[in-house]
């Protein structure tokens, strides 16, 4: 059980730190919270309060509550002091040292590690003094979670700046007060995302892969301490913090990409790759009044199946099935024509692509494993923790 000190600024995600405190609580953290000023346009400490049997303060001068528990006190007493959500504004005052409330006064006392989770408008995300204050606040030490990319509050507008999934930000929370290192000194490969297949310079043949399963086992990797190379068909999301992107377009690009990265200890192979390439035309395809161009497709190497039979074979070779009916026996079929060690197998038939859930099924040459309904980054985590566990026998 840890303190963790809950910083709320004024943005329209304010009403998700609710979710986070219940989450905190759930795991027996002690959740006592500030909230900014504009913060309480958003929530009111009443329901933050209700929801964390702890002290909720808003006002560096509040003399009573000073005298209860003066804020230097609450900052240094804290395990970790986490800011959800984090606005532009905040990331401002706090990378130019401002104390000026009590928000940025507890943020300036404390000793503790701090992590900021912000969400903001992709404008304001993207703009050069945010960027400058975010470097910052880096290089202080400072960590991050999110901002995830997506849709925004207001309406039409997508971009990265949403918060990120309080799932993330609690992994996010127990790594930095209990980082696992399990994989320290292991090289670990992942691919992820689709796969672009050209059919002349300006088309190609793509799939709905998002990339989000593949970066968050990239992202959970890491943060057991790998040193991980990600190669990544062309996707929107962002490199997932301390990783090496590989960026491909291709699934020959991809093989290509994989092999050049061995040796590894470890490959999970999570991109949706492609079965077929075009034959594709060097220029431009013209429309004529002969009708549609026919499309030569051709097979495209077998990343899978390469990797498991290559000479410098990791030691675990993880794959992925996306099957739409019968998924644990095509899955079985395909872990012994692959000759990969374990396969994760989900039923896409309900929509997964894109989705920030999945459920799979771990199959190995002796088991099946049925993991419940999990986030993306849950499944991540939990497949490292398997991952980790069989290195470690
Ligand atoms: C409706 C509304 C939504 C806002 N949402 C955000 C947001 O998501 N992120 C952000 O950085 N600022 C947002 N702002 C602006 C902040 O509320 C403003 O910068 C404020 O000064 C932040 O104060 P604080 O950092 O002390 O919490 C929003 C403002 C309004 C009126």
């Amino acid at each position: 059980m840890a303190r963790i000190l809950l910083v709320i600024c004024g943005g329209i995600a304010a009403y998700k730190a609710l979710e986070l405190i219940r989450r905190l609580r759930e795991k027996g953290h002690e959740v006592p919270a500030i909230l900014t000023e504009a913060a309480t346009r958003f929530v009111t400490p009443l329901s933050v309060g209700a929801l964390s049997n702890a002290p909720v303060l808003t006002d560096l001068f509040d003399l009573d509550r000073e005298r209860e528990i003066g804020h230097i006190r609450l900052a240094r007493a804290a395990d970790i002091v986490v800011v959800a959500p984090a606005t532009a504004d905040i990331m401002a005052r706090m990378a130019t040292g401002r104390a000026d409330d009590l928000a940025t006064a507890a943020l300036l006392a404390t000793g503790a590690p701090i992590l900021l989770a912000p969400a903001m408008n992709p404008h304001m995300w993207a703009h050069p003094a945010t960027a400058r204050n975010v470097a910052r606040l880096v290089a202080d030490g400072v960590r991050l979670v999110g901002p995830e990319a997506g849709e925004m509050a207001e309406r039409g507008e997508a971009g990265i700046g949403r918060l990120a999934e309080p799932a993330a930000i609690l992994a996010a929370i127990e790594d930095i007060l209990a980082p696992d290192r399990r994989l320290e000194g292991r090289h670990v490969v992942v691919t992820s995302g689709p796969t672009h297949e050209a059919i002349d310079p300006v088309r190609y043949i793509a799939n709905r892969s998002s990339g989000k399963q593949g970066h968050a086992i990239a992202a959970a990797a890491a943060r057991a301490g790998a040193r991980v190379t990600l190669v990544s068909g062309p996707v929107t999301i962002p490199t997932p913090p301390g990783v090496t992107l590989r960026a491909v377009e291709s699934a020959r690009d991809m093989l290509a990409a994989v092999e050049a990265a061995l040796p590894a200890d470890i490959a999970v192979m999570a991109a949706a790759v492609a079965d077929w390439h075009v034959e594709a035309a060097a220029q431009k395809l013209k429309k004529t009044a002969s009708g549609p161009p026919a499309l030569t497709l051709s097979e495209n190497p077998d990343i899978l199946a390469t990797i498991s039979r290559s000479a410098s074979r990791p030691r675990l070779v993880v794959g992925f099935a996306a099957e739409t009916e019968n998924v644990i026996a095509h899955a079985r079929a395909k872990l012994a024509r692959k000759g990969c060690d374990w396969i994760l197998a989900n039923d896409v038939s309900a929509g997964v692509f894109g989705e920030a859930e999945n459920t799979v099924h771990l199959i190995t040459a002796d088991r099946v494993e049925d993991w419940p309904r999990l986030s993306k980054e849950d499944v991540g985590a939990r497949l490292v923790n398997r991952i980790a566990e069989t290195l470690a026998d």
